[in-house]
């Protein structure tokens, strides 16, 4: 059963469409929809008693077994809600993190959806208790004598305890591997955008990566990341992130501003947009609010507008800006149009330095000659009459100081037989 009020005091209302496409990505089939309007909640029940009831009849008629509010309720508006319509009650909050739970994929996700679940549920609990406490009285309610709520609280205290001692361990890990990519100045790209816009399709498409794509909101709720070769410029991490939504509760953003981390480190950001949606520039507001909250609202970005096999007159194509550069992408993940495009021009938004030209190698280096197919791109190759292969190649500025890094004795010997020239891009 699904609640959606409208509330004169509310400045940015929540969307009625998305919170029944929520309640469907959650697993839930929504059997009934009870809309109204209020000039402010009602202190016990949120919804006035006149709504109440008619819930409560909408849940005998349709035997709903789970009542959903489209608003934050707090834990006694919730509690009350259960004992007058004696069936369990989720507020925006627990909706969404339900989501949250059956998404997360990495360890680190799901730890972090426990301990904002756990959250959630010891703000509820603990209202709960106060009332009890103080009926009771302290002295001797300790040890063996304490309440089932107060070992219960305790354990989840104890949980929340040991989740952030995880979480916080986890996180160093996964910062010690991002510093290791600075290091190696691998530029990442992260793909950022509305939920259900095709993230994941696409990453999948630039990435040749298998993760999980599915006709669901939040399909993706950790950061995905793929080492990709793109040639001669070198290798590129493409970053899945999370898909975002409208008023994401405050709580969350903070539970999941770790999952966005490869976001605000990101070099350029691509932000898919599903060009073929109904409320395509809001949803792009809603996206560029949340960069603004992580504070990621400078870095370059590059719009894709996804889906045009679902527009009638659009095209594959590149936008450039008055200077040449591309500004945004119009493609389709789901058939892969436009996306070789897309992947020149990241490459043309990526600062790199590319180094071409020839150089002669005998058949005993046949390691350097590997080093050179597999970093960089081989342009043409052929043997001298001294049976040398002389290879016509072009190569990141990076990949190549690598390279004469690891066979430098050697490498230094050989002089690039057409010399060297370093292009910037
Ligand atoms: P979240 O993880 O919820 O943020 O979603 P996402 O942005 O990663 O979207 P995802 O890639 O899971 O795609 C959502 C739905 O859109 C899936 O059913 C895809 O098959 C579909 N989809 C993605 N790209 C295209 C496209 O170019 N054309 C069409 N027609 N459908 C697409």
């Amino acid at each position: 059963m699904l609640v959606h009020l409208r509330l004169d005091n509310e400045l940015e209302p929540e969307d009625q469409t998305e919170f029944e496409d929520l309640v469907t990505a959650a697993g839930g089939v929504p059997s009934a929809l009870i809309t109204g309007s209020r000039k402010a909640p009602d202190s016990r029940f949120f919804a006035g008693s006149g709504k109440v009831d008619e819930i409560a009849v909408a849940i005998k008629e349709t035997s709903a077994d789970l009542v959903v509010f489209n608003h934050n309720l707090s834990p006694s508006q919730e509690r009350n809600l259960e004992a007058q319509l004696c069936c369990r009650v989720v507020d925006r909050t627990g909706l969404i993190l339900d989501i949250f739970a059956q998404r997360a994929r990495t360890y680190e996700g799901k730890l972090q959806v426990e301990l904002a679940q756990l959250d959630h549920l010891s703000s509820r609990l603990v209202r709960g208790w106060t009332h009890l406490e103080r009926q009771k009285g302290g002295i001797g309610m300790r040890g063996p004598g304490e309440t089932q709520l107060e070992s219960d609280r305790r354990m989840v205290r104890a949980r929340i305890d040991s989740l952030k001692k995880r979480l916080s361990k986890v996180r160093q890990q996964r910062h010690q591997g991002r510093q290791a990519r600075a290091r190696a100045e691998i530029p990442t790209v992260s793909l950022v955008g509305y939920t259900n816009a095709g993230k994941s399709t696409l990453f999948n498409q630039l990435a040749k990566a298998d993760v999980f794509v599915a006709d669901q909101l939040f399909a993706t709720l950790d950061p995905t990341l793929r080492r990709v070769n793109m040639g001669e410029q070198g290798n590129v991490i493409f970053a899945d992130t999370v898909g975002f939504i409208s008023h994401l509760p405050h709580r969350l953003v903070e539970a999941f501003r770790a999952t966005l981390e490869e976001t605000s480190e990101a070099t350029l950001l691509l932000h898919v947009v599903d060009a073929a949606a109904q409320d395509v520039d809001t949803n792009i507001d809603r996206v560029n609010t949340v960069l603004a909250e992580i504070g990621v609202d400078e870095t370059p970005t590059l719009m894709i507008y996804n889906k045009i096999d679902r527009l009638e007159m659009a095209t594959a194509r590149i936008d450039r800006d008055a200077l040449g550069r591309p500004i945004a992408a119009w493609v389709s993940a789901a058939t892969g149009e436009g996306v070789e495009d897309l992947l020149k021009a990241i490459l043309e938004r990526l600062p790199t330095q590319v180094v071409s030209g020839s150089i002669s190698l005998h058949p005993s280096l046949a390691s350097l000659r590997a080093a050179f197919y597999n970093h960089g791109t081989v342009k043409t190759e052929h043997t001298d009459e001294q049976g040398c292969s002389v290879l016509n190649f072009s190569i990141g500025q990076l990949e190549y100081e690598r390279i004469i890094k690891r066979f430098g004795p050697v490498a230094d010997m050989l002089l690039p037989a057409g010399g060297v020239n370093a292009e910037s891009h």
